[in-house]
């Protein structure tokens, strides 16, 4: 796939998004040649700045301004988002970069800024005309997450976007959806006819999927403050993910076919009522924790953090999906920070035999069977099922078949921001985020968060390197069933 010329603009240039993922991607792409020799890149932010020092503020030791095919092509514009005058010279370094490099007067706005600055920024484009392109060129814009902060500000959001751009120069960002492993939840279901007669209510006891980080809040203690655990990984991370591993086949695997799957799927999503909120959303905030060579700060002791702060660093939901193919299976989900293992998983579990002529005590250690879907780390699939243990006795336990990335394929996977910029290049908006998409993972979030915003009781805690609040284990634990830990 040979992307087109273009200039890629990156507003929240200074940025820390900028710094540890977008130039090391650019970089990237530039190493293995997936870009055009007629490319661009324009950094914008309010910070002063050098083209020289932001060619060079690309986090790791590779340099954007060592490749060669980037020489001379890199700019760097400074300037406040809401004057005029930084789109004014915006816009000439970018005739400028038309007139020298060829870029063709493509162009590819991404916004890694803060919300806050969303607004200024697009209608900056559109004040200097930069939201339209010249005839047979493209203007696209790339927007980071979040988008809005409940289902009323992503639409206030969507009519400041649609004022100056159309749905289909719009990508919606949700970096997951360029991880190979996510995109491998399609291989794996479409590819194969074999996981398919399975993947229903008749086969599937339960499904656990689950976002594990280790980390904790670090520096980002002032976004998170008003984002949380839900805003930031389930409104758009897992319930992406969810709906990938869920949705029925697509006719094909273009963006709108595979984008009406994800929407049919999520509509289908069941909203908890105020009565059932409680037993179907689990809320937590990590409290200091670890082992004493290794202490961890508790959230409410982290930089920018409120020490009073009620905002939920750990959630865990139970969702229905009212279809033919899932009705009455239940869908656990969970996200926390400073949890025991960096580990996100899609793992559905098979129901037991309908009859076992194995005595029970000769079981002991045998699970339900279940397939794994490793999404990171130790990318892969396991198969977990009974097998006889060796011997003279007729013992089983579980056992796993597995399928590594690494071994099976000896090669590494693009990082996530690479795939994803060479779509917004390439105008693939398959991997990106429609419109009703977010608007429904808004609808499915929304009433958990409201709830919550009202309920004065104390928020439940986790120590830091635990599996998250005790509550979560109810949730799952009322109907008999555990978490994969
Ligand atoms: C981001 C969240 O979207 O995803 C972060 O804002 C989180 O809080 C990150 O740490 C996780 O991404 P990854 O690719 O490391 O799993």
């Amino acid at each position: 796939r040979n992307a087109p010329p273009a200039t890629l603009v990156i507003f929240g240039a200074s940025g820390d998004l900028t710094r540890r993922k977008l130039l090391p991607a650019v970089e990237s792409l530039a190493r293995h040649n997936r870009l055009p020799s007629e490319f661009a890149l324009v950094g914008v932010a309010r910070t002063p700045m050098e083209d020289q020092t932001f060619a060079e503020s690309s986090l790791g030791s590779r340099s954007l301004a060592d490749k060669p095919q980037l020489q001379g092509g890199i700019r760097y514009v400074s300037g406040g988002y809401d004057d005029p005058a930084t789109y004014k010279r915006l816009a000439e370094t970018l005739d400028e970069l038309d007139a020298t490099r060829g870029t063709a007067g493509n162009r590819i706005f991404y916004l890694s800024t803060p919300a806050e600055a969303f607004e200024p920024v697009i209608n900056g484009l559109a004040g200097a005309g930069l939201n339209h392109a010249a005839d047979g060129s493209f203007a696209r814009l790339v927007i980071e997450k979040p988008y809005g902060n409940d289902l009323r500000t992503a639409r206030e959001l969507d009519g400041i976007v649609h004022a100056a751009f159309e749905e289909p120069q719009v990508f919606r960002i949700d970096h997951y959806l360029g991880k190979d492993t996510v995109q491998n939840v399609l291989a794996l279901r479409f590819a194969n006819a074999i996981f398919q007669p399975i993947w229903n209510r008749s086969w599937v006891d339960h499904v656990q999927i689950t976002v594990a980080e280790t980390l904790g809040v670090g520096t980002r203690g002032g976004f998170y403050e008003h984002a949380g655990a839900m805003r930031d990984i389930v409104q758009n991370h897992v319930l992406q993910v969810l709906a990938l591993a869920l949705m029925e086949p697509p006719a094909s695997f273009d963006a709108e076919g595979l984008r009406n799957e994800k929407v049919k799927l999520l509509q289908a999503i069941r909203l908890p009522t105020d009565r059932d909120i409680a037993d179907l959303a689990v809320r937590g905030q990590y409290t200091r924790g670890g082992t004493r060579e290794d202490l961890m700060a508790g959230y409410r002791e982290e930089v920018g953090v409120d020490p009073l702060s009620r905002t939920e660093t750990y959630a865990a939901m139970r969702l229905n999906v009212d279809n033919w193919r899932w009705a009455g299976v239940p869908f656990y989900v969970r996200t926390g920070k400073r949890l025991p293992a960096r580990v996100t998983e899609v793992a559905l579990q098979f129901q037991r035999p309908p009859h076992l002529p194995i005595p029970t005590a000769q079981l002991t250690e045998l699970d339900a069977d279940a397939l794994i879907l490793r999404i990171q780390p130790n990318e892969g699939i396991s198969l977990r099922f009974g097998a006889k243990v060796p011997g003279h006795s007729f013992r089983v336990r579980t056992a796993s078949m597995d399928f590594s990335y690494e071994q099976t394929f000896r090669e590494e996977s693009p990082e996530a921001y690479e795939r994803l910029l060479l779509d917004a290049l390439l105008g693939d908006p398959t991997l990106f985020i429609r419109t009703d998409e977010v608007e429904q993972c808004w609808r499915i979030v929304d009433p958990i968060i409201e709830h919550w915003a009202k309920d004065q009781s104390p928020i439940p805690t986790y120590e830091a390197a635990s599996w998250g609040p005790t509550d979560a284990d109810r949730l799952i634990g009322r109907s008999g069933r555990k978490w994969r830990n």
